[in-house]
């Protein structure tokens, strides 16, 4: 058995967002499409809106430190320029629940969805997209500065939105193709930054900004030409904004899920053993890759949190096989010199999983969505233990 001890001092939690969690959201672009049926409804979702108090006594009980959570845009800025004092409200009593619990806040602002007046505007491809969002950003920040320290502007813009909107057609959006993608992508970059300037203006002192992205890990291959176009795809996909924009972030938050063969797919000498494909997403999941993702990462010379890392795994059968195989791999990164400040697992509790809906289960804690009864998964005492010693063994 080999121990694994964890810095002092490590950040120890479990990440959501609004849509996925509140309920009674119907104001963004997502309740908008599931209106029209173009993807599945989130309703009530888990109730977090009213029962937070209940969730946080939760992580608190399984000795979490910290927890990620997401602003909902729609319901601070219902209506272009007016902001919602009663929502801004809500969320410092959350922060607040937050912090009496001794949970360090990490508040994303924006996590996919956005308000129905922005939408109509074309979203993050209208050239003046910067300056709505950095509005928001200010009303927030202003707002809430004293109560949080840790700040991300974006969820996974540049890795996972643009292309899942604009490209594959497969999340609500307004404009698709090869243009708007461009657009998006350009001018998220430049949101992000205002957003950065605006929030260090407000709360330089305290204020930790971060943006976070969804790396993949792209193996090499035996085969030259292969290897050369995954790498390229890996610089294009993972590092299109990291790579220009350092000064404009203090930290970066890594969503690890898995491993990717695109664009090549046909390799002989890689076999996927079934069992690591996880339930219902089809990802095929590789704990390794998430050491090789952090060496790439940690060449931008900022403090890495690792914002979510999770199984869909109705049975439980293998979500703390997962955890266990992820922190190995973290912990060798940080003994080779990485700096990895904390670990979110996403998610808290089963939630509205985009496209999917309800299906996959990713939750610590099992929702059932017909009583909104909370019950903690034996998956969930395990990574008490590691977050209560600050340590795994194996
Ligand atoms: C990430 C998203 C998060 C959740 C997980 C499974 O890409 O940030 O909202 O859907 O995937």
């Amino acid at each position: 058995m080999k121990d694994y001890t964890f810095p002092r001092d490590f950040l120890w939690g479990a990440a959501t967002s609004s849509y996925q969690i509140e309920g009674g959201i119907e104001n963004n672009d997502w309740a908008e499409a599931a209106r029209q049926g173009k993807v599945p409804k989130a309703g009530q979702a888990c109730d977090s809106y009213r029962r937070y108090e209940e969730d946080f006594d939760i992580a608190k009980s399984l000795s979490h430190n910290a927890h990620r959570f997401s602003i909902e845009w729609s319901r601070i800025e219902p209506e272009e320029g007016k902001f919602d004092e009663q929502a801004i409200e809500h969320y410092r009593k959350v922060l607040q629940s937050l912090r009496n619990r001794g949970l360090e806040p990490f508040v994303t602002l924006w996590h996919f969805t956005l308000p129905i007046w922005f939408a109509e505007k074309g979203g993050f491809e209208n050239k003046n997209s910067p300056e709505y969002f950095t509005r928001y950003i200010k009303y927030v920040v202003g707002n809430l500065k004293d109560d949080a320290r840790f700040w991300i502007t974006f969820n996974e813009a540049f890795t996972i939105y643009a292309a899942f909107t604009k490209l594959s057609a497969t999340w609500p959006s307004r404009g698709r193709g090869v243009l708007s993608f461009w657009k998006t992508r350009k001018n998220m970059s430049k949101a992000h930054i205002c957003a950065y300037k605006e929030i260090k203006n407000i709360s330089a002192d305290s204020a930790m900004v971060g943006i976070v992205e969804n790396n993949v890990y792209v193996p090499d291959t035996k085969n030259f030409f292969t290897t050369k176009i995954r790498r390229l795809f890996k610089k294009l996909r993972n590092f299109y904004f990291l790579s220009k924009n350092t000064p404009y972030y203090d930290f970066i938050g890594l969503n690890y899920y898995h491993i990717s063969r695109k664009p090549v797919f046909k390799e002989k000498d890689e076999v996927v053993p079934k069992q690591w494909i996880m339930e219902k997403m089809n990802w095929e999941v590789y704990p390794e890759g998430i050491y090789h993702v952090l060496k790439d990462l940690s060449k931008l010379k900022k403090p890495i949190y690792i914002t979510e890392n999770g199984i869909a795994d109705s049975t439980d059968q293998d979500r703390s096989g997962f955890i266990k195989n992820h922190l190995r791999w973290v912990h060798k990164a940080i003994q080779d010199g990485v700096k990895v400040g904390g670990y979110f697992y996403w998610s808290l509790l089963d939630n509205y999983e985009w496209q999917h809906g309800y299906g996959p289960r990713f939750g610590l804690v099992e929702v059932n969505y017909d009583t909104m009864e909370r019950k903690i998964r034996p998956s969930a005492y395990e990574y008490k233990r590691i977050c209560e010693t600050n340590s795994l063994s194996f």
